[in-house]
């Protein structure tokens, strides 16, 4: 568990962190979501002690940490990182070998890290980090600019370490990957916009609308049919939503479609997205 107690931090005069305070629970992945310069990579660096807090505490045992940074030592082999690595969290070198093996990083691991694309050194970083045994995780931005199926890969990984019953905070742009991936997220732009998990966050009033959606030839005809009495929407010329949150079952609307001489491809319940949640909160 990680704990942070009003952490507030400026830099130069500027308030970067306003007053956070949360929890990183156990066995959870808990995902910090917010624009560039929101104030995550800060977070994360006053969590372990890179940057000093203004004020605030933090508490937590153990952490082992990927930065969003580069500054690994470029002139050595990533083999020789790692060996490097292994020695200093008491692990065995050949878990990072076989995580390589399992990240396609395996066939570099005797080049200099210097030669290394950013794809290259952020599983590097990813491997120094997953390795070893910690009370927490912190991965900054692990699968930017990583492949899609190491960074599936990496995504299994860091599932693994929390089923061990770690606590792990991580942060992505990628925000498809955080709704699948987290149990717990925060919005962070130096202070805490919204927080809750994936359901509670795009469905606050868990009152869920009857909102579906009607894919076909000529929206725009649909909707002056006058038969159709629900409350409606054109989203574009195919696309046309209909609110049955008032009415019974859509069987009214099902009998009128299917009487249509409109050309109707689908007819689907409209899901809120994590992502429209996000932006609607900034
Ligand atoms: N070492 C630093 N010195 C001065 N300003 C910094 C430093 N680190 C970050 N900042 C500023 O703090 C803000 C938050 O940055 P950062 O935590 O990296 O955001 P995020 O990780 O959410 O993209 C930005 O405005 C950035 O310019
Ligand atoms: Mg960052």
């Amino acid at each position: 568990m990680i704990g942070c107690f009003n952490i507030v931090k400026s830099f130069h005069g500027t308030p970067v962190i306003k007053g956070i305070s949360i929890e990183i629970k156990n066995g959870m992945i808990t995902s910090l979501v917010g624009k560039n310069g929101a104030g995550k990579s800060t977070l994360i660096g006053l969590i372990v002690d890179y940057y000093r807090r203004d004020s605030g505490d933090v508490k937590k045992g153990t952490v082992s940490v990927m930065p969003d940074a580069d500054n690994m030592y470029s002139d050595w082999t990533g083999l020789e990182f790692l060996k490097f690595i292994s020695k200093l969290k008491k692990t065995d070198v050949s878990y990072a070998i076989n995580l390589s093996k399992e990240l396609g990083l395996y066939k570099n691991l005797n080049s200099k890290i210097s030669g290394y694309s950013f794809g290259m050194k952020k599983k590097l970083s990813f491997i120094q980090c997953a390795i070893g045994d910690f009370d927490a995780y912190i991965f900054d931005e692990p699968t930017s600019g990583v492949d899609v199926p190491s960074a599936l890969k990496m995504l299994e990984v860091v599932r693994g370490l929390k089923n061990r019953g770690s606590a792990i905070l991580l942060t992505s742009h990628n925000i498809d990957e955080l709704e699948r991936v987290s149990d717990y997220i925060i919005i962070d732009s130096g202070e805490i916009i919204d927080s809750g998990t994936v359901k509670d966050l795009i469905n606050p009033d868990s009152t869920e609308k009857e909102v579906y959606i009607i894919h076909c030839l000529d929206s725009q005809k649909l909707f002056n049919d006058a038969s159709i009495k629900f409350t409606k929407r054109i989203v574009d010329e195919n696309h046309l939503e209909i609110d049955l949150s008032q009415s019974t079952l859509p069987n009214e609307l099902l009998r009128l479609l299917v009487n249509s001489d409109n050309t109707v491809y689908e007819f689907y319940k409209k899901k809120r997205s994590l992502i429209e949640t996000v932006y609607q909160s900034e």
